[in-house]
């Protein structure tokens, strides 16, 4: 009989205890493009290993995803850091896309923080702006649940944590995802779509894993940082580049920011 996910994922988290020596996380955050300097301000780090030498893990295919998962303690809580994450068009499987968030549920983590990178529809969010992610529109048409796992998904980001969010920064605004398969960029056409069913952003991740989360019973707080104008939207074509580059500027002021939230979870 084959493994089941969370079999797999309990098997991870026994190599990861064994090789950081931390017996339990309170907190997960999957920093996405963007988002991997500020895991330098969330505490001291420890243990820093390749994802891809836990069980279960695929080696990371994108530039600007590292791939590495990192041990780190803000004096009272022992917080996990994904380094980067496996995306649904790297081709294997919505197991292996949610496989971060089950192990770190599987090594103790209740809250699970999402970060990734957009385009943003809405044009009240310029570039460079954080947008808290308040509901989702998974476009993938996949769910990395299988078998009668009805799971309630009407409150997948946690109300409780945007208010704590908003707590750190009052300007903190809120938007619906928009998951697409990718990994190419969207035609114009489609943000039309996008935009028509409510969404304010856009990206290739996060979804599947909230769904997970979700369904094993941890809190969600979701986070974009807006990179770039989605297509169509203005006189210019989207590039990978332009995406990196936004994500590093934007690095430290959106680090600080995720650090004074981690810290208040
Ligand atoms: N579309 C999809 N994914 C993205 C984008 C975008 O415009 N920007 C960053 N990730």
């Amino acid at each position: 009989m084959t493994r089941t996910p969370q079999a797999a994922a309990e098997e991870a988290a026994a190599e990861l205890r064994s090789r950081t020596g931390v017996d339990g996380y309170d907190v997960a955050l999957v920093m996405g493009s963007g988002w991997a300097p500020a895991a330098d301000l969330l505490g001291a780090s420890g243990h820093e290993l390749a994802s891809a030498d836990l069980p279960g893990f695929v080696p990371p295919a994108v530039e600007g995803h590292s791939g590495t998962v990192r041990s780190i303690s803000d004096g009272e809580r022992d917080i996990l850091a994904f380094l980067g994450r496996t995306h649904l068009y790297e081709g294997h499987g919505t197991s292996a896309v949610v496989h971060g968030v089950r192990t770190a549920v599987a090594a103790g983590a209740r809250t699970i923080v999402l970060t990734n990178a957009a385009g943003g529809i809405n044009p009240a969010y310029p570039v460079g702006s954080p947008v808290l992610i308040a509901d989702h529109l998974n476009m993938t048409a996949l769910s990395p649940l299988t078998g009668a796992t009805f799971v309630d998904l009407t409150e997948t980001y946690d109300s409780g944590l945007r208010e704590l969010a908003r707590s750190v920064d009052p300007t903190l605004p809120e938007g619906v995802y928009a998951a697409m398969p990718g990994p190419h960029f969207e035609t114009p056409a489609e943000i039309r779509m996008l935009r028509a069913m409510g969404a304010d952003l856009v990206g290739m991740s996060t979804v599947l894993e909230a769904v997970a989360a979700r369904a094993a019973g941890a809190r969600v707080l979701g986070l974009s940082l807006v990179t770039n104008i989605a297509a169509g939207l203005q006189d210019a074509n989207l590039d990978h580049e332009d995406v990196l580059a936004t994500g590093r500027e934007a690095a430290g002021t959106v680090g600080r920011l995720l650090a004074d939230i981690v810290a208040k979870l």
